[in-house]
């Protein structure tokens, strides 16, 4: 058999990271779409290297914006994916009040982009929607993949968005394309302005005298989170399945950030109300008070089921973070992968 292509879109961020390595393990040939900033972004991936001159290298980056609906579609070209994986977004919550219009060039109409490249080209590939359970809202949880969804922020907006180009063009063109609606998950990879790396980061720079105080938002909000690398092995099932279809997928638990601080700075010996300082700049003018996933059919359908629940998530972070010394930087064992220019 043929060994088989992807891309991906986000391939810098937490869960391209994952999905990369997973892929690879697989044998797929993996490329990956990252954009040209004057710092390197690629530490999530730098441990996936290959050096693109050898023949039989398996990971490929190649420069592009989802704002590049021409770049797009002349890769596709190139690539000839079977398999295509379009994570890349404005992926913060907050930040998407304060960019609103980016969030929906990115988040939005970047999934129009590479649909409508799809569609150009022709090429029989399947396509994966990172869609979210931010689409929910304030609808009350448990939140299944029938749920309406009622978006709260810029980013929820322009993912119902992406969602819904998603489903018509599988109607309308008869693209095989699927929407994961993944709840919260987390690693140590996580983005360090999203709130549970926030706090596991804090929790150990405290317990190592780093740091005095953490300061937060809304304590009140509660979410359903898992563990990214079992997510993205979610992400790969749904492109499996002979049907394309929309799946939820969630552990189906509940917590606060309140129960978040408990877990991580418990797991380092220290009484969160002692360090945990309000912020209001952190707070967002609408919030989303409660995600709980019900992820059955994606058990029932794909065999997926999650194993990490949330405290546990909790030490796994805290354990990453205690394990990072301070003021070093590893030395990279290979060069960091960059784009053939
Ligand atoms: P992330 O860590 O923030 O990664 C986002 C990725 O998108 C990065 O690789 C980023 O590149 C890339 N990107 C952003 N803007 C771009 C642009 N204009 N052109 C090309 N690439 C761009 O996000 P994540 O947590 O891995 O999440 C992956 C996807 O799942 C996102 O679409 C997110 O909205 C969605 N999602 C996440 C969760 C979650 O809990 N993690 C839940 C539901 C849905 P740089 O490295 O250059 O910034
Ligand atoms: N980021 C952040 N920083 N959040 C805080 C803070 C803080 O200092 N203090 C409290 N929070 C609360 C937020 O108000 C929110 O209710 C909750 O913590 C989680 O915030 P984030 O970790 O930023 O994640 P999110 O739920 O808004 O969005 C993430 O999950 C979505 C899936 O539901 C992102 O990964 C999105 O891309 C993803 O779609």
């Amino acid at each position: 058999m043929s060994r088989r292509i992807a891309l991906i879109t986000g391939i810098t961020g937490q869960d391209g990271s994952y999905l990369a390595e997973m892929l690879l393990s697989k044998g797929y040939a993996v490329h990956g779409l990252i954009r040209r900033s004057s710092t390197f972004s690629t530490t999530r991936i730098d441990h996936l290297y290959q050096d693109p001159h050898e023949p039989d290298a398996r990971l490929r980056l190649h420069y592009g914006d989802l704002a590049d609906g021409s770049r797009i579609t002349t890769l596709l070209e190139q690539i000839q994916p079977d398999e295509v994986y379009h994570l890349a977004a404005q992926s913060h919550v907050r930040v998407s009040f304060d960019e609103p219009e980016f969030t929906g060039t990115t988040t939005g109409l970047g999934t129009t982009r590479l649909l409508e490249a799809i569609r150009m080209t022709g090429l029989p590939c399947r396509f994966y929607q990172a869609s979210s359970s931010e689409m929910y809202g304030i609808t009350a949880p448990p939140q299944s993949e029938t749920t309406p969804f009622h978006p709260r922020s810029p980013y929820a907006c322009a993912k119902v968005y992406a969602y819904w180009i998603t489903r018509n063009y599988r109607e309308a063109y008869g693209i095989h394309a699927v929407n994961g609606i993944l709840f919260n998950h987390e690693s140590p990879r996580r983005g360090e302005t999203f709130v549970t790396r926030k706090i596991a980061r804090a929790a150990a720079r405290i317990a190592r005298g780093e740091q005095q105080y953490l300061h937060l938002g809304n304590l009140e909000a509660r979410r359903d989170w898992g563990y990214a690398p079992e997510y993205v092995d979610a992400m790969w099932r749904m492109l499996q399945t002979d049907t394309p279809d929309d799946y939820v997928v969630a552990t189906g638990t509940s917590y606060s950030v309140r129960d978040f601080l408990t877990f991580c700075f418990a797991h380092v010996g220290l009484d969160w109300e002692r360090h945990v300082r309000f912020d209001e700049r952190y707070l967002r003018p609408s919030e989303v008070p409660d995600l709980v996933g019900d992820a059955s059919k994606a058990e029932r359908d794909l065999g997926w089921k999650p194993a990490v629940l949330t405290p546990e998530l909790a030490r796994i972070m805290t354990d990453a973070e205690l394990a990072e010394v301070p003021g070093a930087r590893t030395p990279a064992a290979a060069p960091a992968p960059q784009p053939q220019v």
